[in-house]
């Protein structure tokens, strides 16, 4: 069975805690990051929090092989520090396609004056190397001695796992918006984030797939520049205590309330088969930690069923909390594959 997750706004939805629930609580014998570094997923399990840049967020299940697909790109120092940090060498592996940032690209981006003041990229050298492989120039994962014995041909290796009924899982990295055909251009980064790009980061086609799971914050958040409709105030933001800070850049987030059209849309653009919804306890701060549909106050569950009956698919993972365990998992109840 093949599953993909992926964002359904402008990223910051909550996609690491919503694999990382998933990689603890089904049987998932390989995860698959795709995108780059400028993308930072938090994991909050067992009391740590984990900030990651790379590898994927199902790192938390000891028995899940890891992978980075090859439109992904790695800078090598990040990837290191977060492989031994995590510990996960020996079972987390590299496409030999994925590209490689060098320091070049990230000085590039450093002194771009319309990337940093205009887009508000991250400049964490992404775009720049993705220029480089359009060009053909850019160094991939096989061309770094130091990463041979990371190298795997990850569509072998996945089709091969697919095949003898093993569950694969596809972390999507950022959101619908953020992408560089389907989002907010100019104010988008630079790969499509949509399931199809996804997939295609990866080497899977279309048909392959089970799930593709679409996950919303309850509000939205946006950083750096670009439309964002219904954006509150700062003050406002503070109120509700929505306000948010960037992974990797520190950045404050923007916020909105929950945006109906981009839903829907962000439904048809993935061809999403169901939601999952993070951060409800931060509109409807009484189901804070709840872990069972029937226990959830009335107004939350009814601002749930409106949610589904507009975007036409099952909300069937719902977080109530920061840790990964706060979460309600209706897919059961809902009668969805697990
Ligand atoms: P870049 O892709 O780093 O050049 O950034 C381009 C735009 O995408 C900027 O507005 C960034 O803030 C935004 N962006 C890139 N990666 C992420 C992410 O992981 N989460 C949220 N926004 C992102
Ligand atoms: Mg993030």
């Amino acid at each position: 069975m093949l599953s993909v997750v992926v964002g359904g706004f402008f990223g910051d939805e909550g996609k690491g805690k919503v694999v990382a629930y998933l990689a603890l609580n089904d049987e998932v014998n390989a995860a698959v990051r795709v995108g780059s570094v400028n993308a930072g997923h938090t994991v909050i399990w067992g009391g740590k929090e984990f900030k990651l840049r790379i590898v994927p967020s199902a790192f938390v299940n000891g028995g899940c092989k890891l992978y980075i697909g090859a439109g992904s790109l790695v800078r090598l120092d990040v990837f290191f520090r977060e492989v031994t940090t995590l510990g996960v060498a020996g079972r987390v592996f590299v496409d030999r396609n994925a590209g490689i940032i060098e320091d070049k690209h990230v000085e590039t981006e450093a002194g771009d004056e319309y990337l940093r003041n205009s887009i508000g990229s991250t400049l964490q050298g992404v775009g720049a190397a993705m220029v480089d492989r359009v060009m053909r120039r850019l160094k991939l994962a096989k061309d770094f001695p130091e990463l041979s014995t990371y190298l795997v041909d990850l569509v072998d290796e996945l089709w091969r796992i697919l095949n003898s009924g093993g569950n694969v899982l596809i972390e999507g990295t950022q959101g619908t918006y953020l992408s560089l055909y389907h989002g907010t251009y100019p104010y988008v980064t630079s790969r499509d984030t949509t399931a199809s790009g996804i997939l295609s980061e990866v080497g899977l086609g279309p048909k392959h797939v089970d799930e593709v799971i679409l996950v919303f914050k309850s509000y939205v958040t946006r950083v750096g520049s670009g439309p964002l409709p219904g954006e509150l105030p700062l003050e406002e933001v503070i109120n509700r205590g929505w306000l948010e800070r960037a992974s990797v850049t520190g950045r404050m987030r923007r916020a909105a309330p929950f945006d109906y059209d981009l839903a829907k849309r962000a439904v048809i653009l993935n061809s999403a088969t169901q939601a999952a919804l993070t951060c409800l306890d931060k509109v409807f701060p009484s189901s804070a930690r709840v872990r069972e549909w029937g226990k959830l106050p009335p107004e939350a569950k009814r601002w749930v069923e409106d949610l589904e009956d507009v975007i036409g698919i099952p909300v069937t993972l719902i977080g109530t909390g920061d840790d990964v365990t706060h979460m309600i998992d209706r897919r059961k109840d809902l009668g969805v594959t697990k």
